[in-house]
């Protein structure tokens, strides 16, 4: 089974945080992928100086190129030096609109231009409190998961959005129901869904990760405010 830490940056970061992938590219990283999604603007710079430490982009248009003023497509960020591409992210959902169909042409560009693709789903706050977590991400995972994903390329990530950013998590049985019926639904869709690496996200800290990594289904974490410092992410990774 892979074991993936990501960091997502966000709208973070200039030249002068580069200094932090490269105290990470000091790090052993053998047993578990490190990947760090900085902003666009840095994606070429980092992967010159990540050594060991993938990078990927946190969105890509569904397009190889055209006219899509702003965008940039999974081919250029292959091109940058990318391994990875982060797509579905709540914020991208909620800000610009995504949908599932979006979400899942998106994440055939990256499969198509060879980059790993991390698929985000998550319920909001009013949907669990409806008792609809489930449903909704049963429904996210259905259309936002191309048929053509494999355990070796792409990667799901549980983040609840009321958890993100907040300090609020989940507790470890809300994780594992999720997770679990994650898996069941890959499995029975996809010949390799058993073998998929299903990360966690939201609020994941040096100091809640050995636990949440204890629970079953979770492969990893997709984490943003704590992967803004090498001390911290670091603390993320050894506990994975
Ligand atoms: O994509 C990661 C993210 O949404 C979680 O953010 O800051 O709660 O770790 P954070």
């Amino acid at each position: 089974m892979r074991r993936i830490a990501a960091g997502n940056w966000k709208m973070n970061g200039t030249g002068a945080e580069l200094g932090e992938i490269e105290t990470l590219a000091a790090r052993n990283t053998d047993s578990v992928e490190v990947v760090i999604c900085p902003p666009a603007t840095l994606l070429s710079r980092a992967a010159d100086i990540a050594g060991p430490v993938l990078v990927g982009g946190q969105d890509c248009h569904a397009a190889e190129s055209g006219a899509h003023t702003g965008d940039v497509s999974a081919t250029m960020l292959k091109d940058a030096g990318a391994s990875f591409v982060i797509v579905g992210h709540s914020e991208r959902r909620a800000d610009h609109g995504e949908t599932d169909a979006d979400i899942a042409a998106k994440a055939q560009a990256g499969l198509d231009a060879g980059l790993n693709v991390i698929i985000c789903v998550g319920e909001t706050l009013d949907e669990r409190e409806a008792g609809r977590t489930l449903d909704v991400v049963g429904t996210q995972l259905a259309g936002s998961v191309p048929d053509s994903a494999a355990s070796n390329t792409v990667v799901i990530a549980y983040e609840p959005v009321w958890a993100i950013g907040t300090g609020k998590v989940p507790s470890n049985d809300e994780i594992e129901e999720v997770h679990g019926h994650i898996r069941q639904l890959l499995t029975e869709r996809f010949d390799t869904g058993a073998e998929m690496a299903l990360l966690y996200g939201g609020s994941v800290k040096p100091s809640n990760a050995a636990e949440i990594f204890a629970v079953p289904h979770v492969n990893g974490a997709l984490v943003g405010g704590a992967s803004l410092k090498a001390s911290d992410f670091g603390g993320i990774i050894d506990a994975l």
